[in-house]
């Protein structure tokens, strides 16, 4: 229904699954989950309801639906143990606010794989105490790319460990990968891998935002979420960018360490801009073959 029918407008899910063990989602290619959001995207912020949600639900697989138009994120999964999903399209337009893919907190040993996003905000937002998360064969975009984060809002302490990535495409995407945590929270963000990732038109390919703070004055907070063990293997293609291509914002009190980047050719996408890299309280290594040139990673 359209947001007028809707009785109870902070509702929060349309579609909800809680506790469940063992649950299959089927949709043989053909099951099609259309939130007709359209009524709940306004200018800017959402406070539509979750699509379809899963909580609490161990052991779980959904696979070869299409999910279009949700209201606000099109599928989340808070609280799971085991989770395999894969041969989803998920489709929303680029203008529409919040539309996530597939949204993940505080869950662990998931697979995501084969599938196809393109809407309007992130193809895949990982959230805190989240582990163990593998990421393969995404075709994503438009949209914002696969992010880690935001974590540590509030002051909130927040952890995220063994997040691999490979495999994935990014057309006209916003972002590409990204990890952003919120100036002021405290926790970790470690041992992430993003390899052979393709970039077409990008954004910002690459970025690292450990400041992150979009709505208020960005005040210099003691602490940060730490961000470390973070390996970028095999990346090429393409940016529009007019500034960096590849993009590393950590704070002083917590700088990021151990980054490694191996083998990365991103170009830009006209011959008329030009994109480097920078690098701001970063540490770590670029190997052999890293273009644009980060030479900004201190020792
Ligand atoms: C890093 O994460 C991967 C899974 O993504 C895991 O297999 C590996 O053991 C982790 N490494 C460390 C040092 O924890
Ligand atoms: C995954 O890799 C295969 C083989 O290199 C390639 O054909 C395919 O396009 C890749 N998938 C994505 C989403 O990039
Ligand atoms: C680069 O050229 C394109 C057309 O080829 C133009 O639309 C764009 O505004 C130019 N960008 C800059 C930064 O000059």
């Amino acid at each position: 229904p359209a947001k007028s029918a809707w009785r109870d407008k902070g509702v929060g899910q349309w579609l909800r699954f809680h506790g469940v063990n063992g649950l299959n989602v089927y949709g043989s290619g053909s099951g099609h989950i259309d939130g007709r959001g359209q009524s709940w995207w306004g200018n800017g912020e959402n406070s539509g309801p979750t699509a379809l949600s899963f909580s609490s639900c161990n052991n779980l697989q959904v696979n070869g639906l299409k999910h279009t138009n949700s209201q606000r994120n099109h599928i989340s999964i808070n609280n799971c143990k085991g989770a395999t999903i894969s041969k989803l399209t998920i489709l929303a337009p680029q203008s529409s606010p919040n539309t996530d893919g597939i949204d993940i907190s505080a869950s662990t040993n998931l697979r995501i794989q084969h599938s196809i996003m393109a809407t309007g905000d992130d193809c895949i937002a990982i959230n805190g105490g989240t582990s163990n998360v593998r990421i393969n064969d995404i075709a994503c975009g438009p949209g914002h790319g696969i992010s880690i984060g935001s974590l540590g809002k509030n002051g909130r302490h927040e952890e995220v460990e063994d997040i691999q990535v490979w495999n994935c495409t990014f057309r006209e995407t916003q972002n590409g990968v990204r990890i952003k945590t919120w100036a002021g929270g405290s926790g970790f963000a470690k041992n992430i891998s993003f390899s052979n990732i393709n970039f077409i038109k990008s954004d910002n390919p690459v970025i690292i935002d450990q400041l992150y703070c979009p709505h208020t004055e960005c005040s210099d907070k003691a602490s940060a979420v730490k961000i470390s063990d973070v390996k970028y293997i095999g990346l090429r293609g393409t940016s529009v960018s007019k500034k960096s291509s590849i993009e590393f914002r950590c704070s002083k009190a917590a700088p990021c360490s151990n980054i490694v980047l191996d083998d990365i050719d991103i170009k830009p996408a006209l011959p008329n801009i030009s994109n480097s890299a920078q690098c701001i309280h970063a540490h770590g290594i670029a190997r052999a073959c890293v273009h644009p040139v980060v030479n900004c990673l201190q020792k």
